[in-house]
């Protein structure tokens, strides 16, 4: 017999303790502890995947996994290649970026190959989606809606229907009757990922699973979702701006660098090919001192962003650096590279950096572009607007090289740039229609970039 056991779990991170405690020891958190009630099964909960044997690797047959096309070529390459049968896939985001629209979108095109689809929906009626689909022009005979918050139905309607795909929006919404505590507990989030396992592994169906997002951006529930599911998406944005990234986590069918942009319009997500285009199109004809566009990459794929800096005379105490899309302690270094070896004083100037559109630049390539900004401006003088910046800067002022250059070099003529600062690394022979420009030290890159080039000099 199944008996009731009472526990208090960190709704953080899932730590797991008999009484409560004021702070997690785990995830260091304070006052997150609720107790939840759980029936102790005896037995297995979720039956092995297969009766398999030990085998040799060279013996082993590859089950060239079947995809199924998403029909939205951007997300296809976020998955690798599309949904892959019989997986589980946790799409995660804040709340109103538009997950509820992709996958509306997704599971008509996937209908529109015959597949029937069971879209599960715990947050809104049927009639709400239907005016949403109305909007997206959704049509299909093979797309069920069930507006359903209890688990054990909804495992139910799976048995009665055998869909090839389903999608549960969302895991925080639903509740499985067997345990006490509310939807969206651990507990409960936990088990009910166990049972979408166990339909997506052993019924092979496709599972996309709806996650909301932590107010600093974790995905809400414990970190073992993310471990238990095969792939792990977010889509992101800025919440004013219509553009949207989707960016892959975790993917056990493919790579985890690629990003789908999307544009979310009046009748739904539009795919953008080409986003550089899209980050640039507000760049004034007349450009100020401070500005660059750099190429960085996002995923394998290169894009073009403008970064903005601004420097002025502070009136504080101690003068302010802030940077919005770039890490602070990155932006730090390469003042004080500015410092040393360009002679730029700074000591009583406010630097404001920011990445235009909202994003967010984690790799060391964009140093150059942002030294650039920041010394242009604190000159006053502007950096040619037909110029892309690429490198990354050492601590003694050196540019260094980085990866996958040739493409931002391709990506930079494309969009009908002239010129390009790149490392100095030999990589001249691309027959681009754009004057690719080495440079092997910081000043070198400011006086090939720079309009007046002798009010750089060292003061
Ligand atoms: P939704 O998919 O409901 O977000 P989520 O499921 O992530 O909470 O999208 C909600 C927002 O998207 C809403 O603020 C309105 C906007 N939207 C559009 O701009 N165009 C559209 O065609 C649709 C369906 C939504
Ligand atoms: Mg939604």
């Amino acid at each position: 017999m199944a008996k009731i056991k009472s526990k208090w779990v960190c709704q953080n991170c899932g730590y797991e303790t008999a009484k409560s405690l004021g702070r997690c020891p785990e995830c260091g958190r304070w006052g997150t502890f609720t107790e939840e009630t759980q029936e102790v099964r005896t037995g297995l909960k979720t039956p092995a995947l297969s009766d398999s044997m030990p085998c040799l690797i060279d013996e082993i047959e590859i089950d060239r996994s079947i995809r199924v096309s998403t029909g939205i070529e951007e997300f296809d390459r976020v998955l690798g290649g599309g949904l892959v049968q019989g997986s589980l896939i946790l799409l995660a985001g804040d709340p109103g970026i538009g997950k509820s629209t992709i996958l509306l979108q997704t599971s008509n095109s996937v209908c529109a190959n015959g597949k029937k689809i069971l879209y599960v929906s715990a947050e809104e009626s049927a009639s709400q989606i239907k005016l949403r689909a109305q909007r997206l022009k959704v049509k299909s005979d093979k797309l069920y809606i069930y507006s359903q918050t209890n688990f054990d139905t909804i495992k139910s309607r799976i048995d009665e229907m055998k869909p090839d795909m389903l999608v549960i929006d969302s895991i925080q919404a639903v509740y499985s009757s067997d345990i006490s505590s509310s939807p969206g507990s651990v507990s409960q989030i936990r088990e009910c990922t166990n049972i979408l396992m166990d339909i997506a592994k052993n019924k092979n169906i496709t599972v996309v699973v709806i996650g909301h997002v932590t107010k600093d951006g974790n995905i809400a529930g414990p970190k073992v979702l993310e471990h238990m599911v095969d792939t792990v998406i977010y889509f992101e944005g800025d919440r004013y701006k219509s553009y949207r990234l989707l960016r892959c986590m975790k993917n056990r069918f493919g790579t985890t660098n690629e990003v789908g942009v999307f544009n979310m319009c009046d009748d739904g997500l539009h795919e953008i090919s080409n986003p550089s285009e899209l980050f640039l199109n507000e760049r004034t004809k007349n450009i100020t001192p401070g500005s660059v566009v750099i190429a960085t990459n996002e995923g394998t794929r290169p894009l073009l962003i403008e970064i903005q800096a601004l420097v002025g005379t502070t009136s504080y105490p101690s003068p302010r650096r802030v940077s919005n899309g770039i890490d602070y302690n990155r932006l730090l270094q390469i003042l004080a590279v500015l410092e040393k070896r360009i002679g730029l004083n700074l000591s009583k100037q406010d630097v404001y950096v920011n990445v235009i559109g909202g994003l967010e630049i984690d790799e060391p390539a964009a140093d150059l572009g942002v030294a650039l900004a920041v010394a242009t401006c604190a000159r006053d003088v502007i950096v040619s607007p037909d110029t892309v910046i690429v490198g990354e800067i050492g601590l003694s002022g050196e540019i260094r090289t980085v990866n996958n250059l040739d493409k931002r070099i391709k990506e930079a003529a494309k969009l009908g740039f002239k010129k390009i600062i790149i490392p100095k690394t030999g990589k001249t022979d691309l027959n681009e229609d754009i004057k690719i420009i080495e440079c092997a030290r910081l000043m070198d890159a400011i006086s090939a970039c720079v309009y007046k080039e002798d009010a750089l000099l060292p003061n």
